[in-house]
């Protein structure tokens, strides 16, 4: 699920082979109901899948600092509830057709299904978090989830504003992405049983990879190629967000071409991908790539975070992580 090649997933997660796999027995299990109907529809979320890539990040996170335990496997499916939770209503808001590969759940029932069934996903996660034997693993989850929820709303409240700045941006893929990697990569160690220091550098990592995965995502969102990513791109701008190739383009643009760019964000141009003439624009003035660079620094920031821990067990396949965030097609 990580990866197309199975060498590289085995590669990456052989230290967490056996958790890893309990992962996603644990979520078909919780993916269940006693009403027929219901437990159709989350048969249909339990075949979506995922790159379960929270999950990697926590039990790797785990094995790099104590023994990894039944309380990990509990934590990720949380985790990964509250992420396909956030999806199902993601999708909703940025009207999508396709996820993972698959139609959306919007596309196929009246919206109140993803809806309730999000609204599900999150109940079943805190149910599951609050039984962990670390209290403050409950806390750590809501308060990701909370963040989450705000980011979004920040996003949708921003829509159609061109003068987005680069730190509101950042500000939104925090909340709404960064923190809940953040918390997954806290919930290893702490999990584990390791002192605090440690499970904050883990927290600070999951803070900068975050930041990197969303803006690769958002990269992928204008210049993607839609049946490798399995989702449905351009609703970033379709739905009027600036996100931040689009900032830093915007900084470089005068004259009609900003005034062309300002006009997709506002919802009134004919063709709301912008189609060529924005993908030449994207590349003409490098801000791809410009938006990788950050991505990069962010990357560098959250490995810096690592650096104070030495050499630990599982430190080669957080290194396979840097490659998969930055080299992802999907
Ligand atoms: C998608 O996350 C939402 C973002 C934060 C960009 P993933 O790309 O991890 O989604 P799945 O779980 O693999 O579908
Ligand atoms: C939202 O960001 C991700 C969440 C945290 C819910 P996107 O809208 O970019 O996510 P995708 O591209 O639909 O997966
Ligand atoms: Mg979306
Ligand atoms: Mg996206």
């Amino acid at each position: 699920m990580v990866s197309d090649t199975p060498t590289d997933l085995t590669r990456l997660v052989a230290p967490i082979a056996v958790e890893f796999a309990a992962v996603d027995r644990r979520l078909r299990e919780e993916l269940r109901s006693q009403e027929p109907f219901i437990g159709d529809l989350l048969a249909e979320v339990a075949a979506l899948g995922g790159k379960r890539l929270r999950t990697v990040v926590l039990l790797l996170a785990a094995r790099a600092s104590g023994p990894v335990s039944a309380s990990h496997v509990d934590a990720a499916v949380a985790v990964e509830m509250v992420h396909t939770a956030s999806l199902l209503h993601d999708d909703v808001i940025d009207a999508a057709t396709m996820r993972r590969g698959r139609p959306t759940l919007n596309s196929r029932h009246h919206p109140s299904v993803p809806v309730l069934l999000g609204d599900h996903l999150f109940s079943r996660a805190f149910s599951l978090i609050a039984r962990l034997p670390r209290r403050d693993a409950a806390v750590w989850l809501s308060d990701a989830a909370s963040l989450l929820c705000q980011g979004e709303v920040l996003q949708n409240h921003y829509r159609a504003r061109w003068d987005l700045t680069e730190a509101q941006y950042f500000d939104i893929i925090s909340k709404k992405t960064a923190l809940l990697f953040a918390e997954a990569a806290r919930l290893g160690p702490a999990l584990a049983g390791a002192a605090e220091p440690c499970a904050l550098a883990f927290r600070r990592f999951g803070m900068g990879f975050g930041d990197a995965f969303q803006i690769i995502d958002d990269c992928l969102d204008l210049v993607g190629d839609e049946a490798a990513v399995g989702k449905t791109l351009g609703t970033d701008l379709a739905g009027g967000k600036a996100t931040l190739p689009i900032i830093l383009l915007l900084a470089r643009l005068d004259g009609p071409d900003r005034d062309f760019v300002r006009s997709l964000l506002a919802g009134e141009a004919a063709d709301p991908t912008g189609g060529g003439r924005l993908r030449d624009l994207l590349l003409r003035h490098g801000v791809i790539e410009a938006a990788r660079d950050h991505a990069r620094r962010r990357l560098d920031e959250a490995y810096g975070a690592l650096e104070p821990l030495g050499d630990f067990p599982t430190r080669a396949n957080f290194l396979m992580l840097r490659d998969l965030a930055l080299g992802r097609d999907r």
